[in-house]
Order: structure tokens, then sequence, then C-alpha cells
């Protein structure tokens, strides 16, 4: 059988910068490609995103039999295989398309019968046709995933319109959201060992014991490095993290590299437009660590630290009221009047707030509502009275 080699940044790390032709430098190039051969190796993965240029220049050193795949062509390849609802697929398909464009050689010369032969300007050369075909396909994914996104938004402005706070799961790749998700809900969302099981928002409704409810949404796993053609595949997706009024950063505390997923997931939260939301910080997989009861005095020690195991259910009702004391703790009673050139305002106090009602009035809109006190502070100017509910 044939063979896959993983090349981490690590093995190239004498070298200050990557080589500009190859990534790895010549000498570690050539003692490759004697690996590849007695190895009878069938493809190479780079733990790092290859220019167009290095990813060809080593295909050329390794031998056409040899498949050379970065970091980003792989993520991907993982992401097609786990997408599931049709807006996943198309926002894949496109983050595939636009990769491969710089990256076209002659492989892809099949492009041109896929397109049925309405090609014109059989002049050109073949890989301006591939690169002119997989354009036009770009441009007809991006019209579809436009038409599909109107869509979810107009059914999530309905949902806007109810006044139940929504709380967003998020964290890093196979931390356990969904197998949380599962055991609040009984909402059977795929709950897998592996890598970006789910890739689409799912929003179940979680009742609690003193008939207290919220919405739980569910959100694709983040990973370190995540390649910027993913980042922007799916902010549209992530975007709906912002329309929280909590959200909860679920983490696998019993992952040796638990600090580094973290700061992985709070840069990707860094990049969107959630600093206003209040967080709770869940630490999962507690059955998993050797010291269980150890790791809980810590975290109660931290304040804003949850312990549990979606696994076996542990910790779920300190879970709930951790929520409960969080969303009402997050939240205070205001009365603005916001003028109607404020209309971003107002939006946010209908996405993240619990609006009562609001009155459109000559100066502006009277709005009544329950915020997270950080928007509250922003109302301020706006001559609110806002006393705690
Ligand atoms: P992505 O979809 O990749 O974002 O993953 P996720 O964060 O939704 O993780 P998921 O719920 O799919 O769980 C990943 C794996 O961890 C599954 O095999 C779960 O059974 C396991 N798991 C989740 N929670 C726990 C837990 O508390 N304890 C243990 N031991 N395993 C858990």
């Amino acid at each position: 059988m044939r063979k896959t080699v993983a090349l981490s940044s690590e093995m190239a790390r004498r070298l200050a910068t990557p080589n500009p032709r190859t990534y790895i430098g010549s000498g570690k190039v050539s003692e490759m490609k004697s690996a590849i051969h007695a190895l009878d190796v069938e493809t190479v993965i780079f733990d790092d995103e290859l220019s167009p240029g290095q990813l060809r220049n080593l295909e050329k050193v390794f031998g056409k039999d040899v498949r050379v795949c970065d970091r980003t062509a792989l993520i991907l390849d993982i992401f097609n295989q786990r997408a599931a609802t049709h807006e996943a697929a198309l926002q894949v398909a496109l983050a595939q398309m636009e990769y491969q464009l710089p990256r076209l050689t002659r492989m892809w010369s099949h492009l041109e019968r896929q397109a049925g032969g309405r090609v014109k300007g059989m002049g050109e050369k073949q890989i301006e046709v591939d690169k002119r075909i997989l354009r036009d396909q770009i441009g007809v994914l991006k019209k579809e995933l436009e038409s599909v996104r109107r869509h979810r938004k107009l059914y999530r402005n309905r949902r806007v319109s109810v006044p139940i706070p929504v709380v967003s799961l998020v964290g890093y790749t196979n931390a356990g959201k969904s197998t949380l998700l599962n055991q609040l809900t009984g909402a059977n969302v795929l709950a897998e060992d592996r890598l970006f099981a789910t890739l689409d928002p799912t929003t179940r409704r979680v009742q609690m014991k003193n008939g207290k409810e919220f919405l739980l949404t569910d959100t694709v796993g983040f990973i370190q490095k995540l390649p910027t053609t993913l980042v922007a595949a799916f902010r549209a997706t992530l975007e709906e993290i912002s329309e929280s009024s909590l959200l909860v950063h679920v983490v696998d505390i019993s992952h040796p590299l638990a600090e580094q997923q973290i700061d992985a997931v709070d840069k990707v939260l860094s990049e969107l437009d959630v600093s206003l939301i209040p967080m709770l910080i869940v630490w999962n997989k507690v059955d998993k660590v050797s010291d269980p009861e150890k790791m809980k005095a810590e975290a109660k020690s931290r304040g804003n630290v949850v312990c549990l195991s979606a696994l076996n259910g542990d910790g779920l009702d300190d879970f709930c009221n951790a929520i409960q004391e969080k969303l009402k703790d997050s939240m205070v009673w205001v009365e603005a009047l916001v003028p109607f050139d404020k209309g971003e305002l107002l939006s946010s106090i209908h996405r993240i707030g619990m609006v009562e009602t609001t009155d459109y009035t000559e100066n502006g809109t009277l709005v009544k509502a329950y915020v997270p006190l950080r928007l509250a502070r922003l109302l301020t100017p706006m001559r609110q009275l806002y006393v705690s509910p």
C-alpha cells in the first residue's frame, strides 16, 4: 500500500523563513525525494499554506505520481466530506474553487469537457480556458449562495422577533459542542469523534427547570491557522454568533493543547463583531482528566468557568444555572429614544437584547428592552432611564 506523510513546520525549523521556491530548503527537498521513493509515498502533506509556485515546484521535483497537499487543501477536503446542508456544500465548493484558481495545472484540462463543450475561443491555451470555466462556475456559485443566505436571513429575522435569548456554543473542533447540545435538548445533532462534524449552525430550544427558555446554537468548530479562504467562506455562518445574547466557549480541558486551542478560538472571535456579548467558559470532558475534583475546584475559583462532562451529564445542572445567571446578570432594563440615524444601534438592540416594545415617535424610536450592560452603556447618551429589573 502507498503511503502519506505529513510534514510539519517542525521539520523545517532551522530555516528562519520558508524557502520561496519550495517552502523547505533544497537539502530537505532531496532528502524527502529519496524518502518518497524508498517508502513509495503517494501524498505529502504540509502543515502550512503553500504558495501556488511552491506547490508546483515541489510536485515537479517529487514526480507526477506524488500528490503534494497543503494544510488548506487538506482542511477543504475534510470540510467537503462533512458539509451536510446545501449552504455548507456551496460554501466549501466556492472555497475549493477559489483555492484551485491560481493553482490550475494541466490536470484540470477535463474542466472543458465538464462544461459540455460549450467553450468559445478554443485558440486560447488550455489553462486559460480552464481558468475561465472555473471563474464562471465561481460566479454561479456566488449567486446561488447569495440567494440561500437571503432565505436564511428571513428565517433568522423571524426568530429574532421572538424574545428568547440565543446562546451560541463556540469552541475548537472536537471540543464537544454537539454532544452538549444533544445532552441538553435530545436534538441528536451529529456528535462524532472526527474533526468538523458540524459545519452548519443548528439551533434548538432548551427549557430549564424553572421554565425559562433559551435557544442554543451549535456552530462550526474553530481551528488554529484557519486558512483565509475558509475564514471568508464561513464568515456568514459565524456571523450568527454575533446575534447571540451569550457565548459559551466549550473547551476540551482534557486535551494537552487546550491552552493553544483556547487562544485559537479567541483569535477567530476577535475577528467577529462579538466583543459586546458576554461569555461563559465551559471546561468539558472533565471525566477524562486525571483529577476531576481538582479541576472542578480550579474552575470554581475562576468564577467564569463551569466544569462538566457533556458525555455523562455531570455538571449539567450547574451549567444551566450559570447560563441563567449570566443571561440575567448580563441584561439590564433600558428605555431609550434611539434617533432615526442610529439604525445600527436599534438593530443591535433587536439582535442581542430582549425587546418588549418599540414605538416610533417624532424624534426617534422609543425602545423598552433588556439588553446586555455593555450595550446599555452605549445607549446612555440617549437619556434612557435604566433600572435593574
Ligand atoms: P466539531 O463538530 O468538530 O466542532 O466538534 P464538536 O465540538 O461538536 O464535538 P463533538 O460533540 O462532536 O464531540 C467530539 C468527540 O468528543 C465525540 O467523540 C464525543 O463523544 C466526545 N466528547 C464530547 N464530550 C465529551 C465528554 O464530556 N467526555 C468525553 N470523554 N468525551 C466527550
